[in-house]
C-alpha cells in the first residue's frame, strides 16, 4: 500500500505529491513550519491526509517548545495551531485534527508535566493515523455494495490512498469492490489545474492493477451520453449538515451531468469531513489558489501574458445531486440531516 505519510518518532516523512508520478520523492518534515509548508504547497493534499499531517505538525511544534511551564507551553501551542490552521481553508479535517490534538493537550495540561502532554499528543496523532485507515476500510465495505460487477465508475480528483493515510475513500470503495471479485473499470478525470486525477489517481490505481482510463475534464458528458459511465464516486473536503458537499473544483459539473443522465452520484468521506456547524454549503469557505497553477503546466506558460485568471480550488455540490454519502458508520441516503452522526 502507498505510504502517504510516515511518522519516525522525531519527523514526518511524506511522499511529495507535487512530483508524482514522474518522481517518487520522500520529503522529511522536522518542524511545524515544514509541515505547514508541505500542506500549503500541496506536497501533501486530500482532506484526511491533510488532517493527520496537521496532527503530526502539532506534535513537531510541541517537541520544539522548550519550557517546563504548562501554561506557557499551551500559549505557544495555540499559536502553532493557528499557523497550521491558516494553511488551507476548505478541508475541515485540518481544523478537526488540530482541535482534537489541542483538546488532548489542554486536558493533560490540567494535571501533567509538559513531557507527559507531549507524549499524550503523539499518542493521539498515532491513533488518528490508525483510525484513518480503519475508517477507509469500513467505508469500502459499506460502499462496495453500491457497485456491480462490470461497472464503469467515474471519479474526480484523487480520493485515494494518497489523499488519506492509506486505502482511500472513493478509491477505497473501488478497491473493496475489486477485493470482492467485481470487475470495475475506472475513468479518472485529469482534474485541472493540479492534475490529481491524471497524476495521482492514475498512478495509484495502475500500481494496484485496477483498470483506469484518464480523460480530460470536459469529456465526462460525452461518455455519459454514450452510456459509458455507470456510477460516479468522489471524495469530499467538507460536508454541511444538509448534505451539500465541497470537493475539488469540477465536482459540481460532474454531479450536474450525472443528475441529467440519471447516473448515481456517490460521495465517500469519513465523519471527520462533516461540519456540523454549517447548515448548508453556502457557508463553506472556498480556497482561491495562486493563478500561476493555471498559467503554467510543468513550468511552461500556456496562455498569453496579462490575461485574467481565476483559480478556485473547490466547488459545492448541492445535496439534491448526491445519491448517497458513504461513511465509516454506514451509508446515508437523502433527505440528509447529518446532525445525529458521531463525529
Ligand atoms: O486540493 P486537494 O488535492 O487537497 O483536493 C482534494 C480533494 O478535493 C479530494 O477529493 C478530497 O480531499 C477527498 S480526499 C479523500
Amino acid at each position: 500500500m502507498t505510504n502517504t505519510l510516515e511518522w519516525t518518532g522525531s519527523s514526518l516523512k511524506l511522499i511529495d505529491q507535487t512530483v508524482l508520478p514522474l518522481k517518487e520523492r520522500i520529503i522529511e518534515c522536522r518542524s511545524y513550519e515544514d509541515v505547514a509548508d508541505a500542506i500549503k504547497t500541496m506536497k501533501v493534499r486530500g482532506a484526511p491526509a491533510i488532517g493527520v499531517t496537521a496532527a503530526y505538525g502539532m506534535v513537531l511544534g510541541a517537541m520544539g517548545i522548550e519550557t517546563a511551564d504548562a501554561s506557557a507551553f499551551m500559549q505557544r501551542l495555540n499559536y502553532i495551531a493557528d499557523v497550521i490552521k491558516s494553511t488551507r481553508p476548505t478541508a475541515v479535517n485540518l481544523f478537526w485534527a488540530v482541535d482534537k490534538i489541542l483538546t488532548v493537550a489542554q486536558q493533560a495540561s490540567k494535571t501533567s508535566s509538559v513531557e507527559i502532554i507531549k507524549e499524550a499528543m503523539q499518542r493521539e496523532a498515532d491513533q488518528m493515523a490508525k483510525d484513518d485507515i480503519e475508517a477507509n476500510k469500513a467505508m469500502g465495505e459499506f460502499g462496495q455494495v453500491l457497485l456491480n460487477d462490470g461497472d464503469s465508475v467515474l471519479t474526480h480528483c484523487n480520493a485515494g490512498a494518497l489523499a488519506t493515510v492509506g486505502y482511500g475513500t472513493a478509491l477505497g470503495v473501488i478497491r473493496a469492490a475489486v477485493a470482492h471479485g467485481k470487475k470495475i473499470s475506472v475513468y479518472a478525470d485529469e482534474t485541472r489545474p493540479f492534475l490529481q486525477g491524471a497524476r495521482l489517481t492514475a498512478w495509484e490505481l495502475a500500481r494496484d492493477g485496477i483498470d483506469v482510463t484518464v480523460i480530460a475534464d470536459n469529456m465526462a458528458g460525452y461518455l455519459m451520453r454514450n452510456g459509458k459511465i455507470d456510477k460516479v464516486i468522489v471524495g469530499a473536503d467538507r460536508i454541511a449538515v444538509n448534505g451539500d458537499t465541497a470537493n475539488k473544483i469540477g465536482t459540481y459539473s460532474v454531479a450536474v451531468l450525472a443528475h441529467h443522465h440519471q447516473i448515481p452520484f456517490y460521495v465517500a468521506a469519513p465523519v471527520s469531513t462533516i461540519d456540523k456547524t454549517l447548515p448548508d454549503g453556502s457557508y463553506i469557505p472556498i480556497e482561491q489558489r495562486d493563478p500561476k497553477e493555471m498559467i503554467y503546466v510543468n513550468g511552461v506558460q500556456i496562455m498569453p501574458d496579462d490575461v485574467k485568471v481565476i483559480n478556485p480550488a473547490f466547488d459545492v455540490t448541492p445535496h439534491d445531486y448526491i445519491s448517497a454519502i458513504i461513511t465509516e458508520k454506514g451509508i446515508l441516503y437523502p433527505p440528509y440531516n447529518i446532525m445525529n452522526i458521531d463525529a
